[in-house]
């Protein structure tokens, strides 16, 4: 039987550590394509070259013709403008909106069966355009920002509470700015609520809330963060795992429950608009929203990413 391909289109920084993890992982085949000439195919030789001291059997190829997409069943996108200090994601919408467009025109004609996977921002509006463009169901038009939202906030909890991140679970909701919506109620350690675990080592409730609240500020300030330190470019590590994550999920039809940019139709009173929901990933892309009560603080916080993705969005006119 033949291997799944997996196809990405954007061969930066983030191209470069998906094309790496999906070798790795023995994900499929890869390609990597680039406007830039030599460049992905330099990098997937030196990735395939690596081939026989990690021990991956997969093919990799760098290519600049849309042509070589055909048969993909995930495309993962990161083509696009990575912000400088002291921008934000939405900074990008008029650079980045002209190249997803193109893009999306290359996956339409080149890879029409696949599911597609967008990490190019600002997020929100870009996953918007590529299904747009694409015309793809939207079960199969996908957006990358919450597994990276909110393994970033997990992080910083398992860090505070000097426990595994293994054994922290905890989610970010809406859009992937500012106004993201980490979740604090549902926040655990392997079920036990963070807020609790805050509590007993600070000794007080207004303590804990206090280091809550600095945790919630960093995630959502934390691509800026990394952006402030690298000072040219932004993450690319984790947001290539988190990609990654999405693409095994329904490559392997695993059904994670995945915090994911998806089209919504009513739930949490949203309907039109792509926003960040936890959802199953399987084989047949986004095969459910999970959706469930928010209380009014956080559906008060939900509202006002909304509007804030809404406004990106309707600036486009699609
Ligand atoms: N078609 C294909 N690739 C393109 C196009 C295009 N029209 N225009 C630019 N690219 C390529 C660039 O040549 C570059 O190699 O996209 C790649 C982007 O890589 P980087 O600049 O290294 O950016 P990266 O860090 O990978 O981030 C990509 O993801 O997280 C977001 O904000 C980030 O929008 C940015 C995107």
């Amino acid at each position: 039987m033949a291997r799944p391909k997996i196809a990405l289109i954007g061969g930066g920084q983030i191209g470069g550590v998906l094309a790496q993890l999906a070798a790795l992982r023995e994900l499929g085949d890869v390609v990597l394509f680039d406007i830039v000439e030599g460049m992905p195919q330099g990098k997937c030789l030196d990735i395939a070259e690596a081939a026989p001291v990690d021990g991956f059997d997969v093919s990799l190829k760098g290519a600049n013709d849309y042509k070589d997409i055909a048969g993909a069943n995930v495309v993962i996108v990161t083509a696009g403008l990575p912000r400088k200090p002291g921008m934000s994601r939405d900074d990008l919408i008029e650079v980045n909106s002209k190249i997803m467009r193109s893009v999306a025109e290359g996956i339409r004609d080149n890879a029409p069966d696949a599911f597609v996977i967008v990490i190019s921002n600002p997020l929100d509006a870009m996953v918007t355009l590529c299904q747009k463009v694409t015309g793809f169901p939207a079960e199969r038009v996908i957006g990358q920002a919450g597994v990276l939202d909110s393994a970033r906030f997990q992080a910083f909890i398992a860090w505070e509470l000097g426990v595994s991140v293994k054994d922290v679970n905890a989610m970010t909701l809406g859009g992937h700015g500012d106004d993201m919506v980490p979740l604090v109620r549902y926040a655990s350690v392997n079920g036990i609520p963070v807020m609790e675990l805050l509590e007993q080592k600070y000794g007080s409730a207004a303590k804990a809330k206090e280091v809550m609240e600095a945790m919630v500020k960093r995630t959502r300030g934390a691509g800026g963060e990394v952006v402030a330190l690298l000072k040219t470019g932004s993450a690319f590590y984790s947001p290539a795992s988190s990609a990654i994550a999405m693409a095994e999920s329904i490559l392997k039809d695993q059904k994670r429950v995945l915090p994911t940019c998806a089209l919504l139709n009513g739930e949490f009173g949203v309907k039109g608009y792509y926003v960040g929901v936890p959802c199953v990933l399987g084989a047949n892309g986004v095969e459910k929203i999970l959706e469930f009560k928010l209380d009014a603080e956080e559906q008060a916080m939900m509202d006002k990413s909304v509007a804030a993705v809404k406004g990106l969005v309707d600036s486009l006119n699609l």
